[in-house]
């Protein structure tokens, strides 16, 4: 504190000063650490968003206690209830948000800065949740399969029987793609499309993204269905490694749906809300605010190989010379969200996963 007042003109110190005082007197009335903390519940792995975190605190001088929670966001803040320290609660999935927002832990924000950075089909008309980052689910294919255009009706092709590969139909980013299917086709359509991939699988709905670009590579399969963060990751990994060989092993297609009037690829998200009982909210809405900044969402785009959500910022080279820029399905997510139950029981129905 001295410092900083040195380094003022007496007229500025004088008036830091009276700051000071004021808000020692406001000190007095609260807790110690009141104006300059947060508290940030995050599914997402701590080193994922620590550059972002580091880059906000050094902005704003507000520090953020991360509190990295793997499973049960919802049930722990809803069990926490009015006392819940959490203030922005951070996770992946429009799936997942939605629960959060179904399940009565945030509050509506109300930011001309997240409405003019953030597309209105990538939030909640409400402001109960934004999007902060996307992620493509896009096609992996074998690099001599002659594809430049794909369109996901296209899996169930009887042409690609014992070709596809894919993980459990019953993972988040696959509901969320079979949501979108009956928010375009219906639901009858879906159901037959998703008897067509299952007839069309080369081995078992299991594992992860990876490894389709790994069994590409094995050629166990042909084609499939991944997110487009995994190749960055892959493909800027150690030459040698097995991931770096998946990854070259390669070449990505982004699909659209059959559906001419909405051209565009299914994209998923990393968002965020602010909790219902956040105590320190306009701290809360300063880090959403933050995160949707150009520098923030450039390191979203360097450090985690997805897309910005706002415009005209750089994507990472190698997302941008393998797939490109996204031209993204305009169905608003909250529309697609609101078919995943539905999704996950056509699923369960043609025994995708068995
Ligand atoms: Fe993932």
């Amino acid at each position: 504190m001295t410092q900083r007042l040195g380094a003022r003109t007496p007229a500025r110190a004088a008036h830091a000063l009276i700051g000071a005082t004021t808000a020692w007197l406001a000190i007095t009335a609260l807790p110690a650490h009141a104006a300059e903390e947060l508290t940030l519940y995050t599914t997402r792995e701590p080193a994922l968003i620590q550059p972002l975190i580091s880059a906000f605190s050094a902005q704003s001088n507000i520090k953020v206690n991360t509190v990295f929670v793997k499973d049960g966001l919802l049930e722990r803040v809803k069990a926490e209830g009015a006392r819940s320290p959490a203030d922005v609660l951070m996770t992946v999935d429009i799936g997942n948000l939605m629960d959060l927002v179904d399940g009565g832990v945030t509050q509506p924000v109300k930011s001309p800065a997240l409405e003019s950075a953030i597309p209105a089909n990538l939030r909640g008309a409400d402001g109960q949740w934004f999007a902060l980052s996307m992620r493509a689910r896009v096609l992996y294919a074998d690099k001599a399969q002659p594809l430049t255009s794909f369109r996901y009706e296209d899996l169930a092709n009887p042409k690609y029987k014992g070709k596809v590969c894919i993980r459990a139909g019953q993972h988040p980013y696959n509901t969320a793609l079979v949501a979108a299917l009956i928010a375009h086709d219906g639901e009858a359509k879906a159901e037959q499309w998703l008897r067509g991939v299952k007839a069309n699988l080369a081995r078992k709905a299991t594992g992860g993204d990876r490894d389709v670009a790994r069994d590409i590579l094995g050629g166990i399969c042909d084609i499939g269905i991944a997110n487009s963060y995994y190749v960055g990751q892959m493909k800027s990994a150690k030459e040698g490694t097995d991931a770096r060989k998946w990854g070259d092993a390669i070449k990505v297609v982004r699909p659209t749906f059959a559906n001419a009037k909405s051209g565009g690829t299914h994209v998923n998200i990393s968002g965020a809300s602010v909790a219902k009982n956040a105590p320190q909210r306009a701290n809360a809405v300063k880090l959403l605010e933050f995160l949707v900044s150009e520098p923030a969402q450039a390191l979203y785009a360097q450090a985690n190989y997805e897309y910005p959500v706002r415009k005209g910022v750089a994507l990472d080279p190698i997302i941008g010379q393998t797939i490109g820029e996204l031209k993204v399905d305009p169905l608003p997510l909250t529309e697609i969200a609101k078919y995943r139950k539905q999704a996950s029981a056509l699923v369960d129905k043609v025994g995708f996963d068995q």
